[in-house]
């Protein structure tokens, strides 16, 4: 761990983050439970959630015959969920083993889908078509050092009247020190534009270790991802924050329905996650 926050060009930091999320691939593809989609009804817990949020800012208040592009899919598991739930799936990673394990997925579930092995900053140039939805969800942006790059991607992926979907952990989270007895912040809540460095072997689901520990991402107030996309033309539909994260943030978090929070006594404290849509006008 550390989080120290360091100088390192973007090329270096990427190559590092890929070798890590290369690493994590065959851990996560045991962990992440996929015998629970042989259920042709099942939907990963993310996705159930996140389509109650989205489809109410859908035409159809339904992802039923639309085009969608999931960006940072990683091994297919919300993809496949969307897919499920009705939509064209495009699938967007810089991790081929990961998109491998993505296309196995879905094909070993009689699902089509079309996978992509871009830097999601490049994403625009590398995927054909255009979407009625562009999706991205828990354990994204922060891989990211160039935001404004990243919402014009989002932005020229979208059809006009296309809506744009964002959960993730919330950056006032990131800022606490996950180890410490009580909510303390730790680590830059505002970037500056350097990366944080993080030596970690574990991964979060699972106990197996990675051979490339070292990785880097880079803290994004709200001001900066909101920002971000209302820069690249979108328009905020809605913006939402919540007390449940999908994965353990801090030993110190409990077990509740569908994922993780503080002990009851300072969950109304801090919030762990933050919805955003916005559309193409
Ligand atoms: C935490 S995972 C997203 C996980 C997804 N919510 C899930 O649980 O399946 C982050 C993903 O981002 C991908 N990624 C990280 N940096 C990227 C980049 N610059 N371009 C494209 N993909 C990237 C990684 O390969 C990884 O698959």
């Amino acid at each position: 761990m550390d989080g120290s926050t360091v100088e390192i060009d973007w090329e270096s930091a990427r190559a590092a983050n890929l070798q890590n999320w290369d690493d994590r691939v065959p851990l996560h593809r045991d962990a992440y439970g996929l015998d629970a989609f042989d259920d042709p009804a099942h939907l990963s817990d993310v996705v159930a959630h996140d389509l109650k949020a989205l489809t109410p800012y859908l035409p159809s208040r339904s992802l039923r015959g639309l085009d969608l592009c999931h960006l940072q899919c990683h091994i297919g598991t919300d993809t496949l969920s969307l897919a499920r739930a009705g939509a064209t799936v495009t699938g967007v990673d810089f991790s081929a083993s990961a998109l491998r394990v993505a296309r196995e997925l879905a094909e070993s579930h009689g699902v089509h889908a079309t996978w992509v092995e871009t830097d999601v900053l490049d994403a625009r140039a590398a995927v054909s078509g255009d979407f009625d939805v562009v999706y991205t969800s828990i354990g994204t942006i922060t891989w990211l050092d160039d935001l404004d790059r990243w919402a014009a991607q989002v932005a020229q992926l979208l059809r006009p009247g296309g809506v744009f979907y964002i959960r993730d952990g919330h950056p006032a989270l990131y800022a606490l020190d996950e180890n410490a007895e009580n909510l303390t912040t730790r680590y830059p809540y505002f970037g500056d534009g350097r990366a944080q460095r993080w030596d970690d072997e574990s991964t979060y689901v699972g106990a197996g270790t990675v051979a490339h520990p070292r990785t880097y991402e880079w803290p994004h107030p709200l001001s900066e991802i909101i920002g971000s996309l209302l820069g690249a033309g979108l328009r905020l539909r809605h913006f939402g924050e919540g007390k449940v994260l999908p994965w353990r943030f801090s030993p110190r978090m409990v077990e509740v329905p569908h994922g993780f929070a503080w002990p009851q006594s300072e969950r109304d404290l801090i919030p762990c996650t933050y919805t955003i849509l916005a559309s193409r006008d």
